[in-house]
């Protein structure tokens, strides 16, 4: 398992990375005085395998360009047994941040790691910990998270996270943790423009040196836009603890661009040609997040060196709608997200993209909105949805020339589309050979986006209560626009999977700021519901939620309102039906809404609506563990209340509840089950 040294030196050019290399074990030759204040982001490091991991820190300079720090790296926290001190350039270009990839480490070990300057100013002490050889079968254990607001929240999810870590058992501690995106929101609000928004109170997180506005919110345009979110996120105390005690793997999700962009596509409000800020956005995040993504951009160990690009309008698409332009092309292939770990003999982690390549929504074009529709809240008719995402190959290349609800017509606006990708042609194939090659026992894909199916069956409400008539045998999809609407990709993915006879397969995820647990299925009743694996969503860390939203913007007087939110007589905060109306349908909702006799309401399930769903909780927040054996994958969320200030307890403060989601390995052509328990708490309306 020896790696060479110039496969290495390889490695380090790739991602951008100095290089150290362990020694025998020494004391320390460094005069070390812990400086935190000079090392105001802290440390973090990131991408570990079983014999090299990469570190990271940030020490700005007033003076100068360019300075060179040391990096230790020692088997004990006191740093007596020092196997490693290896110089770690910083400099101004990179923004005064250091990525050394420390290599020869023994597998699935602790070390600790410290960085000093000249002067003997230190920053604080990292932990970090190897991945097991792939022939190692002890139980795997990783984190998912996602969604760090801190313009609107608080961290409390990491310090209950460092909190349960320290006092585990060593087989149940984390090996490191996964982050599915969203690790920054790139639209700013300052607190004097803005004092609150939902429950949240706003708090300062950085100043824009420039950039527009979208409504409340401030938008970067520039790589010193992006860096100044990242170090107003990096000085919050509860990510940087959690980053200097578990290594990181990180994927963005749309926020570390742009809100509702696509390939190099600025969308936070209008459109604009953003070849320059998408590779802004790679660039900061290839600063502050230390990982294996490959820059393409030049051999520099030290600094990005972003591509020179020009922003103009795409005006030529690819018969996969990628942006046929050449400073598209350049900007989102300047970092390359997608990427697949090996993590003992139980785990191949798949890391995809779901942004960069992915091709235009089809689901908004303006002539759609003559369709009506509008009584029935962010639902829309599932066939319709099914046809929009087909485009020219829907129903075997035959799709509908007209799309319609009830008695509304207007032409099909994807007749002519290619069917959407949210990966692209070339991740995809990358992707599928990923799952085909895999020999690990389970096979997980981290997808920034859910990929569970929301809908509703309106088709079921009773006559009278709205003036629009929905369409019968008609379900409503409510999924935002992720996996969860992209039919026809996650049918190629997951049959994919049915045909080369591949099981473990699940898919943990991020992005809806909600907690939910299923099966990976390409279709439900009416059609044949046939899971070929598990698929989670974890809630968000901090921002804002489905249920926060609605108990805000829903009107007390909606004649839908039952569906969403159950009024209490005695004036208490409402249940959240709308988990209840995916899970169990509307005749469920009604029946709680009026008699709050949960039992009752059940009883009224609608069983086609979700066979894939065993929990969804809209209002959660948290985090979510997965352990992983031979036999088994258990994902346990771990739910706390809205975090909407920092809690000053050790502990993170409390629980809403804690649900445990077991799975048994499947064979092929098995139907995976799971077994869902609640540990703590009270889940409410989830179940
Ligand atoms: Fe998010």
């Amino acid at each position: 398992m020896k790696i060479s040294r110039r496969s290495f030196l390889k490695t380090a050019a790739a991602i951008g990375a100095s290089l150290a290399w362990v020694e025998p074990a020494r004391g320390s030759r460094v005069h070390w005085n812990e400086r935190r204040d000079l090392y105001p982001q802290g440390v973090a490091s990131g991408d570990p395998d079983p014999h090299s991991v990469i570190l990271w820190t940030r020490r700005p300079f007033a003076q100068g360009t360019r300075q060179i720090l040391t990096v230790e790296v020692a088997e004990d926290e006191a740093f007596r047994r020092v196997i490693a001190h290896a110089p770690a350039p910083v400099s101004s270009s990179a923004d005064w941040t250091a990525r050394v990839l420390i290599g020869g480490l023994k597998p699935a070990r602790t070390y600790w790691y410290r960085f000093t300057d000249a002067d003997g100013n230190g920053s604080r002490v990292g932990r970090t910990i190897t991945a097991p050889l792939p022939t190692d079968p002890r139980t795997v254990n990783f984190a998912f998270v996602s969604c760090q607001d801190v313009n609107e929240g608080k961290l409390n999810a990491y310090r209950r996270m460092i909190y349960e870590d320290e006092r585990a058992p060593a087989a149940h501690q984390l090996g490191f943790v996964l982050h599915l995106g969203d690790f920054i929101y790139e639209m700013v609000e300052y607190p004097d423009e803005v004092k609150t928004r939902y429950d949240r109170t706003i708090y300062e997180v950085a100043r824009l040196p420039e950039g527009p506005k979208a409504g409340n919110f401030h938008i970067p345009l520039t790589v010193d836009g992006y860096r100044a979110i990242y170090k107003g996120y990096l000085a919050d105390p509860d990510l940087q603890d959690a980053r200097a005690r578990w290594p990181f793997v990180a994927m963005w999700d749309n926020h570390e661009f742009s809100y509702q962009g696509w390939q190099s596509i600025q969308k936070a409000g209008k459109e604009r040609p953003g070849q320059s800020i998408k590779v802004a956005a790679n660039q900061a995040w290839w600063e502050y997040l230390p990982s294996r993504c490959k820059k393409v951009s030049g051999p520099s160990l030290e600094t990005f060196d972003p591509p020179a690009v020009t922003n103009v309008a795409i005006e030529k698409w690819d018969e996969n709608g990628l942006g046929d332009e050449p400073n598209n092309r350049t900007a989102i292939n300047s970092l390359i997200g997608y990427r697949s770990y090996r993590y003992g003999k139980h785990l191949d982690l798949i890391i995809t993209d779901q942004h960069s390549y992915r091709s235009a929504d089809p689901f908004s074009d303006p002539s759609l909105a003559k369709l009506g529709g509008d009584e029935f809240i962010d639902m829309a008719p599932e066939t319709l949805m099914q046809a929009l995402d087909g485009g020219r190959a829907f129903n075997g290349g035959n799709p509908p020339a007209e799309v319609s609800f009830g008695d509304a017509h207007v032409p099909n606006p994807q007749k002519d589309k290619p069917p959407q990708t949210i990966l692209g042609a070339t991740q995809k194939a990358w992707f599928k050979d990923q799952l085909r090659k895999s020999t690990a026992t389970w096979k997980i894909w981290g997808n920034s986006e859910g990929a569970l199916d929301a809908r509703s069956d309106p088709q079921n409400l009773p006559p009278g209560l709205t003036k629009e008539i929905w369409p019968k045998d008609t379900y409503a999809s409510m999924s935002p626009p992720d996996y969860g609407m992209a039919y026809t990709e996650r049918a190629e993915i997951y049959d994919l999977i049915r045909d080369a006879k591949i099981t473990g397969f699940a898919i943990v995820s991020g992005d809806r700021h909600s907690f939910w647990a299923g099966y990976a299925t390409s279709e439900l009743p009416p059609g044949k519901f046939d899971p070929v694996g598990l698929s989670f969503v974890g809630a968000s860390l901090s921002s804002p939620g489905t249920m926060e939203a609605t108990e805000h913007n829903l009107s007390k007087t909606d004649p839908l309102r039952a569906l969403f939110l159950a009024d209490r007589p005695d004036g208490a905060k409402p249940d959240w039906t709308h988990n209840m109306l995916l899970k169990h349908g509307v005749r469920s909702c009604l029946e709680y809404a009026k008699s709050f006799d949960l039992e009752r309401a059940r009883s009224l399930s609608n069983p086609d609506l979700a066979p894939h769903l065993e929990f969804v909780d809209l209002g959660g927040h948290g985090y979510a563990k997965v352990q992983l054996s031979a036999d088994e994958m258990r994902t346990e969320f771990v739910c706390i209340p809205r975090p909407i200030a920092r809690s000053e307890r050790p502990d993170g403060g409390p629980l809403r509840y804690r649900v445990l989601h077991t799975a048994a390995l499947w064979k092929s052509g098995e139907r995976p089950q799971l077994r869902t328990s609640v540990l703590e708490g009270d889940v409410g309306l989830a179940i």
